[in-house]
């Protein structure tokens, strides 16, 4: 029977992974949106609710409609019904963790599911992505690749999108503090250089092949040496408070490492358990009480689907 109607959980996500800037990324599991989409009996994209946030209702100036429209262009023959999509706006835009990319990714997930999936999750990564451009100027998939396929990913190339999975590490978990500062994503891709060293450089794709290759083999150890950013953190780390020192408070608590999620001002570290997370948590927000910044400190396991059906009818 087609579905009428679903209901999903949209995820946040964590970009770059320090050293894989535009490339890696990966899936949180506590913190995201939840979208409901229906079709309707006239064609056409409405956005009917919107809770949590003020975001455009049009649907070709919100990234769901927009990621949905990418779909619909691709598809050979039309659907004859709509779509109404409801969002409940759990992650605060401009936070860092993917927020306009849980939006796409969700709304291009559940879009393929009323159309009886026409598309695997991997040829859902583009439209998402056209999402992207319309929030950030830029097709970028390192949250919407993680949102829509879960786990550790890596964008391989960008025209046309071509996305690896990865593997986890066992038992980790994330620790992210959201400073309720705001940074423009544009600011802090303006601010970044446009020549990098050689050295710098070679430091840093040896971290990325280390990354990929501590995910593989499960090495907890090389995957804490790896989480060293040489290119873009010692810029965007100036624009957020107390960086230096929730690292190193995280580090001190048991965290493997961390470092900007996606262009800030979010910070997130990775645990090897839940209870060290939940140490990190408390030495951060410790941090944090000291500066009269409000924040939210959220800890997250790896998810390792991506968008997640709550429920369809
Ligand atoms: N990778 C992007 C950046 C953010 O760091 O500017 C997420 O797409």
């Amino acid at each position: 029977m087609d579905v009428q109607e679903i209901k999903v959980f949209a995820p946040a996500t964590i970009a770059n992974v320090s050293c894989g800037f535009d490339v890696m990324g990966c899936c949180l599991d506590s913190v995201g949106d939840i979208m409901v989409l229906k079709r309707r009996s006239e064609k056409g994209i409405v956005i009917s609710k919107i809770h949590g946030e003020t975001l455009p209702m049009e649907p070709e100036k919100n990234v769901a409609g927009v990621a949905i429209m990418a779909l619909l262009d691709a598809l050979n023959e039309q659907p004859d019904f709509g779509f109404d999509i409801e969002i409940d706006k759990r992650i605060k835009p401009g936070s860092g963790i993917g927020s306009s990319a849980a939006s796409a990714a969700g709304a291009v997930f559940a879009a393929n599911e009323l159309l009886n999936r026409p598309f695997t999750n991997h040829e859902l990564i583009p439209f998402a992505a056209e999402g992207e451009r319309a929030a950030c100027g830029a097709p970028i998939a390192d949250n919407v690749a993680p949102a829509l396929l879960g786990g550790f990913t890596l964008v391989k190339e960008t025209e046309p999108i071509k996305v690896i999975e990865l593997p986890s590490i066992d038992g980790l978990y994330a620790t992210i503090i959201h400073p309720q500062i705001e940074i423009k994503t544009s600011l802090s891709r303006d601010i970044l250089p446009d020549h990098v060293s050689l050295k710098k450089a070679i430091h840093q794709w040896a971290n990325v092949g280390s990354l990929v290759h501590a995910l593989h083999t499960n090495d907890h150890e090389l995957f804490a040496d790896s989480l060293k950013d040489y290119i873009v953190e010692p810029h965007r780390s100036k624009l957020i408070p107390e960086f230096d020192n929730v690292i190193k408070a995280s580090v001190d608590a048991g965290a493997l490492g961390g470092g900007i999620s996606g262009s800030g001002p979010s910070i997130f570290t990775f645990s090897k358990s839940e209870q060290i997370a939940d140490n990190v948590k408390l030495a951060i927000e410790k941090i944090y009480k000291n500066t009269s910044i409000p924040f939210h400190v959220y800890t997250s396991r790896i998810n390792e689907l991506g968008v997640k059906i709550i429920h369809k009818k």
